[in-house]
């Protein structure tokens, strides 16, 4: 009896970590087929609306307000690097093109979840400048351990001094 408890234990496990891992093959179709899913299309992410290329990083706003835009995807980040000023409010949107990933921000409380079909909003401050390693916290698949991307936080002046390119994303262009 306890064995077929454990079997049975270790089946759902199995399934809700593909369940989990494969979101964009299993679950969302059926969330498509039931009438769900009228927002983000995970899986176009890239060819329109707010999360196409040219819109992902840094970007300032109308009174010069801040926004990151980003999507996590297995295995990386898009953008891979991004920089922000020190000690200012910055909002951050960001959704996942296919699993669910979680961004730490190592070396600080701060984390984002990535969810297909979401954006997931959040305002952060960092207080000083340094460079902060992004590790993804969710095992989202075979990759997982390898994805990671960064976030260089600058002094505001530095920020300032910046090209338009080189503040939507600190990538080597
Ligand atoms: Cu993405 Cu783990």
């Amino acid at each position: 009896m306890k064995k077929k408890v454990g079997f049975v234990a270790a089946l759902m496990l199995v399934g809700i970590v593909i369940l989990s891992t494969r979101y964009y093959e299993v679950d969302l179709p059926v969330w498509h087929f039931l009438g769900g899913g009228k927002g983000l299309d995970p899986t176009s992410l890239h060819l329109r609306g707010e999360f196409v290329e040219s819109n992902l990083g840094t970007a300032e706003g109308p009174g010069g307000s801040l926004t990151v835009r980003m999507i996590a995807q297995q295995y990386d980040f898009v953008p891979q690097c991004v920089v922000v000023p020190a000690g200012v409010p910055v909002h951050w949107r960001i959704t996942s093109a296919d699993a669910v990933h979680v961004l730490s921000f190592l070396g600080t409380n701060y984390g984002l979840r990535a969810l297909p079909g979401v954006v997931t909003e959040a305002t952060f401050t960092f207080p000083r400048p340094g460079e902060f390693k992004i590790p993804c916290h969710e095992v989202c698949g075979p990759g997982h351990y390898a994805m990671r991307g960064q976030l260089d936080v600058v002094p505001q002046a530095q920020f300032s001094s910046l090209s338009p390119g080189e503040r939507r994303s600190c990538e080597p262009q």
